[in-house]
Order: structure tokens, then C-alpha cells, then sequence
């Protein structure tokens, strides 16, 4: 982590994500719960030191929620690089909008008109500007930097196959995506069977997708290692770095979830 950042300016915009609501949850609990100031540090520190984020990046960050990693890369971006959000869920985006977009012009949220059955409750129209199709928000071969931490965490095969599709298109030749998920191998599969993790997915869903609740199966499933590196090649994407996380208990992590600096193949 750079020393030198301080994100005094942004504080009191983690204050509303813990106070704001859409549709009677606060908007921090839809992106996940916990605190959100200190989830955004931790995330600039691994954009940091193991995606090499920098000032001039143009940023494309898919699944943005209400911001909670946008706020703190307001004070790593530029006004030379670029950031858009885009997420399904209006109310996080006006939210994003509201106290983001309107001090950092540089910084821009846009709804994506599609269903996700896991976050249906909290998909009533919002203000932002709508997208049809992912492929709206940018035009090919600009983006520097795709983030989606925990998007493929609610994704199904058919969902995550178009949204790699549009990853690889918008990224520059030399770009690079950085992506957290639950990704399913042997030793997540030992370190489950031992200990007490947060998830099992014990149900299967799909080849390769397995889920928490099988009523609500997007609400968090997970990947076997295979299945995911099968769509990573398929979509034209190579692992530069593959940095496991604590999720299944693990005993050596570097997040809570799994994570993965992917890069377009020619
Ligand atoms: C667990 S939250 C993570 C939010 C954000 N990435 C963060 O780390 O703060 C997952 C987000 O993905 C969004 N989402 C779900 N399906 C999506 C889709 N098909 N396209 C874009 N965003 C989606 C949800 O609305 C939610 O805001």
C-alpha cells in the first residue's frame, strides 16, 4: 500500500453507505456487509501490489455495487485515467452517483438493465443512465483496468461466459482484469472437510458451478478450478496471478476470497 494515500476526503462517504438504504437494506449490507472503509483499503493494497494500479489507468469496474472500491480510488485515479461503474442494482448506482460522480467528474456509474434473481428485491428503476448490454459502457480497446470483485460470485455459467466476452473486448491488448471469487479444487476441498467455513456448496447447480442454497442459487456459488480456467480459455484470457483465499480455511491466504489477475491472449 502507498504510505502517502490519506482518504480523509472520502470518510463521510462510508459513513451514508452504513446509514443509506434501497428498499430496507443498507447499502453496504448489499455488497456484502462488514465495514466498508476498511474493505476498500485492503482491496487498493492488492489493486496495488498485484495489479499495478496507477493514476492513468481507465478503469472499468463491473458489479460496482455503491462504489465502496470506487470511493477509495478516487484518491489513486488520475485526472489523466478514467473510472466507470456499472451494476444491476439502480439504487447502488444512484447512490454511487450521488456522492461519488458529482465530486470526482472523472468518475462515472451506469445501470445495467439486466434481471439477477439473487438481487431481484433491490431491481426497481433507479435515476442513473441505463445500459441495455454491457457492451454500452465502453468502447472497445480502452479499459486499462477491468475489476470485478465478487461478481462471479452471483454469476451462472451463461452470465459469466458474456460478461468475460465483454471483459476481453474492452480491455487493451496489454490490460489486465483483476477478479475475486470461490474457486473449488482439492485443497479448498480438504480445508472444508476439516474446519468450519463460511460456505460448502454442497449443491450442485450447473457442471462445475456449485451453490450455498439451492432455492436461491446465485446468492453465492462457486466455481470448480477447471470450469472457470475452461471459460477463461475459451474467452480468450490467461492467469498471470492466482492468490488463494482464506474463504474454505485455508491456513495460507492473501484475501476472503479467491483472487485472479487475468490477461486478454492475443
Ligand atoms: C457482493 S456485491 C460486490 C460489489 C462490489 N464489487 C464491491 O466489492 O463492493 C455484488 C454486486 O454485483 C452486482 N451484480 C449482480 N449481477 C450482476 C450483473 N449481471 N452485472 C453487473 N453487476 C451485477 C450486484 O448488484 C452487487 O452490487
Amino acid at each position: 500500500m502507498a504510505p502517502s494515500i490519506d482518504y480523509q476526503s472520502v470518510a463521510s462517504i462510508y459513513e451514508a453507505m452504513r446509514v443509506e438504504k434501497v428498499n430496507g437494506m443498507t447499502v453496504s449490507d448489499l455488497v456484502g456487509g462488514g465495514y466498508p472503509f476498511p474493505i476498500a483499503v485492503h482491496f487498493m493494497s492488492h489493486l496495488v501490489q498485484y495489479a499495478d494500479l496507477c493514476r492513468t489507468d481507465n478503469i472499468w469496474d463491473i458489479g460496482c455495487g455503491c462504489g465502496r472500491l470506487a470511493a477509495a480510488l478516487t484518491q489513486h485515479i488520475g485526472e489523466q485515467g478514467s473510472y466507470c461503474g456499472v451494476d444491476v442494482i439502480a439504487g447502488l448506482v444512484d447512490f454511487a452517483n450521488r456522492h461519488i460522480a458529482s465530486r470526482f467528474p472523472n468518475f462515472r456509474f451506469l445501470t445495467l438493465q439486466q434481471k439477477n434473481p439473487a438481487y431481484a428485491r433491490w431491481q426497481s428503476a433507479g435515476k442513473s443512465p441505463v445500459l441495455k448490454s454491457l457492451d454500452e459502457a465502453c468502447a472497445p480497446g480502452t479499459i486499462d483496468l477491468c475489476i470485478a470483485t465478487s461478481l462471479f460470485t452471483h454469476l451462472d455459467t451463461a452470465m459469466t461466459r458474456g460478461t468475460l466476452q465483454s471483459m476481453h473486448r474492452a480491455l487493451k491488448p496489454d490490460g489486465r482484469a483483476f477478479i475475486s471469487l470461490f474457486l473449488l479444487d482439492r485443497v479448498t476441498s480438504e480445508a472444508m472437510r476439516r474446519g468450519t467455513p463460511a460456505f460448502r456448496f454442497s449443491h450442485q447447480h450447473e457442471r462445475g458451478v456449485w451453490v450455498e442454497n439451492a432455492a436461491s442459487p446465485l446468492s453465492a456459488l462457486a466455481f470448480s478450478l477447471e470450469a472457470f480456467f475452461e471459460l477463461l480459455a475459451e474467452q480468450r484470457f490467461y492467469v498471470d496471478k492466482m492468490l488463494y483465499g482464506g474463504w474454505a480455511g485455508r491456513r495460507r491466504f492473501t484475501s476472503g476470497q479467491d483472487i485472479m489477475l487475468i490477461r486478454p491472449m492475443a
